[in-house]
C-alpha cells in the first residue's frame, strides 16, 4: 500500500464569514510532486498554509506522516515551504544561507559543512558558495532559496509558486531542475501555480481547484483527456463543447443529437453507467488537436462542415477558426507538418472532422459518477 504523505480531511476555512476552503479532503502520497492548480482567489495559498502551520482550519483534521498537526506551529512541523519571494539573507553568503536553516538542529560543525556542501552540489552552485546573493541571477537565487528549505530534510516540502519571479526561458529550466531535485531527494512536494502547462509538465498528480473546492485529482495526461467535468475541460488547454442530447446507445459509443451540426459520437465515458438514457442533455467536448481539416479518413466518423474565418501560424501548427453551419465558431489546431501548405484561404469552405474515441461526453453539470477523481466533493460543489 502506497503510504499517505499528506491527508487532508474535511477541511474547511473560514475568514470571518469569508469561506475560502469548503470540505476539502483528499490525500497526497509519499514522494510525490503535487500540485495545486487553480484560478486566483480559488485557495491555493490558503490550502498550502493550513499544511505549513501559518493558518488553521476552520474545521476537519490535516496530517502528516501519518500524525496529526494540529495545534503544531511551522517550526514543530515536518514541513518547510518556499515562498514566491525567496527572500535570501541579503548579509549572508549562498553557503550562509543554507546553513542558516540548520541552525536550529545544534549539528556540529563538521555535520553542517557537509549538509551545507551536499546542498550547493545538489543546485550545482558549489562554486558559488561564497557569494551573497545580489550576486546571483534570479534563477540562482531560486534554486538557493529551495536548497536551504531542503537542507534540513523536511518530510514535505510545500512551494507556493516559486517561479513565478522568473522570465519564460529560465523558468522552463528551473522546472526541469525541480523536478530533477525532487526525483534526487524523493521529497513529497506539494506545489502551487496557476499556471496549467508547469503542473502539466511536473506533476505525478494535480488537484483542479475552484472557488474553495477541488474539481478533479489525477494524473496530468488524465487531467487533460478525460476531464470529469466541464469545468475542468474549460479550464485546462482549450476545449469545443457542443450541446446536445443523448440519441442511442450503441456498444461502446453514444449518438448524441446536436442543435446545429446533427448526429456526433462520441466513446462511452467511465463512470456515466445507467446515466445516459435517451433524450439525457450532455456534452460532446473535443480538444482542437483533435479535429483534422478535410479530412478523408473513414475513421472519423464525426464531420461539421463550415468556413474558415480566420488562421494563425505558429510553425509547427496553425490555429484556425472555423464558422460551422450553426453560426458558432468551431477551434482546431491542426499540424503544418502533415498538411505541407499554407493554411487555407479565409472564406473556404472546409470540414472538420474527429474520431469518436477522441471526444469526451461530459454531463451538462457536474461529473457522471457523482464524484472527480478521488475526492469526494463533487457533491458539494454547487452549493456555495
Ligand atoms: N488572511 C485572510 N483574510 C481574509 N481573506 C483571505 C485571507 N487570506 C486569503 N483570503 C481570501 O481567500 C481567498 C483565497 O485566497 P488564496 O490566497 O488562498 O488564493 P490563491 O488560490 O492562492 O490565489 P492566487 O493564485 O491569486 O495566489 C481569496 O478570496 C482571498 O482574498
Ligand atoms: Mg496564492
Amino acid at each position: 500500500m502506497t503510504r499517505h504523505s499528506v491527508e487532508i480531511e474535511g477541511v474547511r476555512k473560514a475568514f470571518g464569514a469569508l469561506t475560502v476552503l469548503e470540505d476539502v479532503s483528499f490525500s497526497i502520497r509519499q514522494g510525490e510532486f503535487f500540485s495545486l492548480l487553480g484560478p486566483s482567489g480559488c485557495g491555493k495559498t490558503t490550502l498550502l498554509r493550513l499544511l505549513g502551520g501559518f493558518e488553521t482550519p476552520t474545521a476537519g483534521r490535516l496530517l502528516i506522516d501519518g500524525q496529526s498537526v494540529e495545534g503544531l506551529p511551522p517550526e514543530k512541523r515536518p514541513t518547510n515551504t518556499v515562498f514566491q519571494s525567496y527572500a535570501l539573507f541579503p548579509h549572508l553568503t549562498i553557503a550562509e544561507n543554507i546553513a542558516f536553516g540548520l541552525r536550529s538542529l545544534k549539528l556540529t560543525g563538521a555535520d553542517q559543512e557537509r549538509i551545507v556542501k551536499d546542498s550547493l552540489d545538489m543546485i550545482q552552485l558549489s562554486h558559488l558558495g561564497g557569494r551573497k546573493p545580489h550576486q546571483l541571477s534570479g534563477g540562482q537565487r531560486q534554486r538557493v532559496a529551495l536548497a536551504r528549505a531542503l537542507a534540513r530534510r523536511p518530510k514535505v516540502l510545500l512551494l507556493d509558486e516559486p517561479l513565478s519571479a522568473l522570465d519564460k526561458q529560465l523558468r522552463e529550466e528551473m522546472q526541469m531542475e525541480l523536478r530533477r531535485i525532487q526525483r534526487q531527494v524523493g521529497i513529497t512536494f506539494v506545489f502551487v501555480t496557476h499556471d496549467q502547462e508547469e503542473a502539466l509538465a511536473l506533476s505525478d498528480r494535480m488537484a483542479v481547484m475552484s472557488r474553495g473546492h477541488v474539481l478533479q485529482i489525477d494524473e496530468p495526461n488524465r487531467i487533460y483527456e478525460a476531464p470529469a467535468s466541464r469545468e475542468v475541460a474549460a479550464f485546462i488547454g482549450s476545449m469545443n463543447f457542443f450541446e446536445g442530447v443523448v440519441d442511442t446507445l450503441e456498444n461502446s459509443v453514444v449518438r448524441v443529437r446536436t442543435a446545429g451540426k446533427g448526429i456526433l459520437t462520441a466513446g462511452l465515458p467511465g463512470g456515466s453507467a445507467g446515466r445516459l438514457a435517451p433524450g439525457t442533455a450532455v456534452t460532446v467536448a473535443v480538444r482542437p488537436e483533435k479535429l483534422a481539416i478535410g479530412s478523408d479518413d473513414a475513421s472519423r466518423t464525426n464531420s461539421i462542415p463550415g468556413s474558415l474565418r480566420s488562421a494563425a501560424y505558429f510553425g509547427d501548427r496553425s490555429h484556425l477558426h472555423m464558422q460551422a453551419q450553426d453560426g458558432t465558431t468551431v477551434l482546431v489546431s491542426a499540424p503544418n507538418a502533415n498538411r505541407g501548405l499554407g493554411n487555407p484561404a479565409a472564406g473556404s469552405s472546409i470540414v472538420a472532422s474527429f474520431r469518436p474515441e477522441d471526444a469526451v461526453l461530459l454531463p451538462s453539470k457536474g461529473t457522471w459518477n457523482g464524484t472527480s477523481g478521488n475526492t469526494h466533493l463533487e457533491s458539494n460543489r454547487h452549493a456555495a
